[in-house]
């Protein structure tokens, strides 16, 4: 690396406050997990193998909840990512469903675009996401009645308004967002607390990981989803999961 190269993002160290609220956070964590596997059975949890995903997996299998984890191989995930769905199966002795993208569609997006049509245009880079992760996501909820996600206000503005149980109107089911409330510090002082399994390039700069084209390295200062479609309007930055 260059002696110049700005400083980039870095797991942030945790407070002494912040870790010792941590056993309170956890206790409501397990509290509302609980509530949702009782009310839910069937309920799917959605991982990308993100540090907040890792911690509801963690909880969930801390507490040997019934609740199925599923996660979207989009084929264009980094393969530190791709790793550590294996590593998660073996540190939890759990089965992490594995989704991907109808290779038909798939190739057929790509044969027509190419492999950079997500640079090209909002509209070619929504329907990479529709491809690749919307419609897998909607044959990993097929059935289900709620399901549940690592999204956390203070990742961005546009996730400011979410709330721990809300109506996912698109598809008529209940969704869950168990540490909707959660700040940084919260995050990293669980995973600290609990040794869970983290993706390698967290420690590359990356505070937030999705497939390889489409994410990169923040600065320090920067915020955390700035490396997540960088080159787009930040209105435009939701791949349409979570709509
Ligand atoms: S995204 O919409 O911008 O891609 P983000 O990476 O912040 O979402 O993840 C938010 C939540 O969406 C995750 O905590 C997880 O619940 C779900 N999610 C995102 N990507 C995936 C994936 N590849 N597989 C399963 N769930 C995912
Ligand atoms: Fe395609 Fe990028 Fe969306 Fe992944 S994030 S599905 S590569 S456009």
């Amino acid at each position: 690396m260059s002696l110049y190269a700005p400083k980039l993002w870095q797991i942030p160290a945790v407070s002494e406050a912040e870790a010792a609220q941590q056993p309170a956070k956890e206790q409501v964590l397990a509290a509302r997990l609980q509530e949702i596997a009782e009310r839910f059975p069937q309920a799917v949890f959605a991982s990308s193998l993100a540090v907040e995903d890792m911690i509801i997996t963690d909880q969930i299998a801390r507490l040997k909840l019934p609740l199925r984890i599923i996660t979207l191989n989009t084929g264009k995930l980094n393969p530190e990512t791709a790793a550590l769905i294996d590593e998660t199966d073996s540190r939890y002795r759990i089965r992490i469903e594995v989704f991907r993208p109808d290779a038909q569609a798939a190739d057929a997006f790509e044969q027509e675009y190419g492999s950079a049509a997500m640079y090209e245009s909002v509209e070619l880079r929504r329907r990479c996401c529709h491809i690749r992760k919307i419609e897998p996501l909607n044959r990993a909820l097929a059935g289900a009645p709620a399901w549940l996600t690592g999204q956390r206000q203070s990742q961005s503005e546009t996730r400011s308004g979410l709330d721990f149980e809300e109506h996912d109107g698109a598809r008529g089911i209940t969704k869950f967002n168990p540490i909707f409330d959660w700040e940084d510090g919260d995050v990293w002082a669980y995973a600290q607390a609990h040794q869970v399994p983290l993706n390698a390039l967290y420690r590359q700069g990356y505070p937030s990981i999705g497939c390889e084209p489409c994410t990169r390295p923040v600065k320090e200062g920067e915020s955390i989803r700035a490396g997540r479609w960088w080159w787009e309007n930040k209105d435009t930055k939701e791949c349409g999961l979570h709509k």
